[in-house]
């Protein structure tokens, strides 16, 4: 099997799971349910939930456990999208290759679905408790998803995102904004999935450390890809960046030093992960990829 056909079949496997946990578009708030699914459903790469899966994997993690896990983050992604792309933040009208979410439904349905998916995330992981009897490490798991989302995460990073839009900022201030709106997320996929796999605590703190070089390198990418692709190839609005005047990696140094970082980090991230006690071939591969990946 070629890696692409590899990760079709990985892909068409989180995609029946995350499935699976949607809800039914019934009741008096059906609006909402609707505004959900069709943002979780309009696609993307999955590659949340795949980290996830695989490095449970590359742990030996066995079972259903993780299950409501890939549908989470997953969800919680697709939240930070619906958010992300509202004409209060980067006011854009395309994502997964159709209308954004708030350009379908409305605003106000663009803010509360995106409210939606994110708490919905949590009350979908916690359906792990009945399914582990190790329930301690679903705990670890919720905890850490919740922290790497809000606050001292991903919102956070979006907070200074959006608060620094149109200033020249510094290097220091970029790798924070990216540290907690895109690593922070990686990081909590794939860390679940060693946590889920009863992994050691120095195996979680080391593939932390690997998701946080991932996610530097895949919004480096996010930078060029802006730059360089179409809208069509990127099923998102291209050139969003220089429209909200954002400082991005590739402002600061242009497109080939940044594909040079994208290539740096992904290869000290792929060395580190020899420091792992398991393996999966498959894992390394995937992140090899992302360093070309042109959508
Ligand atoms: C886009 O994420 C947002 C960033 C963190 C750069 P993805 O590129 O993973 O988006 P989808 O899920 O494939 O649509
Ligand atoms: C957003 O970064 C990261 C999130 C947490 C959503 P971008 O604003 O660059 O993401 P895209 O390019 O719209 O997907
Ligand atoms: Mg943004
Ligand atoms: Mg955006
Ligand atoms: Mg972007």
């Amino acid at each position: 099997m070629t890696f692409e056909e590899e990760l079709a079949l990985k892909t068409e496997e989180v995609e029946e799971i995350i499935e699976r946990f949607l809800p039914r578009e019934e009741g008096l708030q059906k609006t909402i349910f609707e505004a959900v699914n069709y943002s979780v459903r309009a696609g993307g790469k999955r590659l949340r939930p795949i980290l996830m899966l695989e490095t449970f994997r590359l742990f030996d993690g066995h079972g259903k456990t993780i299950e409501p896990f890939i549908a989470a983050v997953e969800f919680i992604h697709t939240s930070s999208l619906i958010h992300d792309d509202l004409p209060c933040m980067d006011n854009d009208t395309l994502r997964r290759g159709k209308e954004t979410t708030w350009h379908k439904y409305g605003e106000d349905m663009g803010v509360l679905s995106g409210d939606a998916l994110m708490m919905y995330a949590m009350e979908t992981a916690s359906d792990a408790f009945s399914y582990n009897l190790n329930t301690r490490n679903v705990g670890t798991a919720l905890g850490i998803l919740a922290k790497k989302t809000g606050i001292y995460g991903m919102i956070g990073g979006q907070t200074v995102d959006v608060e620094e839009t149109g200033k020249k900022l510094t290097e220091e201030q970029l790798d924070f904004i990216y540290s907690l709106k895109t690593c922070a997320l990686l990081e909590a996929a794939m860390m679940c999935g060693a946590v889920l796999a009863d992994a050691s605590h120095e195996d979680v703190l080391n593939v932390e450390k690997i998701a946080h070089k991932i996610g530097m390198a895949f919004q480096i990418r996010d930078d060029i890809l802006d730059v360089t692709a179409t809208t069509e190839e990127l099923g998102k609005n291209a050139g969003s960046d220089e429209k909200n005047e954002k400082t991005t990696y590739v402002t600061l140094y242009g497109i080939e030093e940044a594909e040079k970082k994208v290539e740096a980090l992904t290869e000290e991230a792929v060395h580190e992960m020899e420091n792992l006690t398991g393996e999966n071939r498959f894992l390394r591969e995937l992140l090899l990829s992302l360093v070309r990946r042109n959508k």
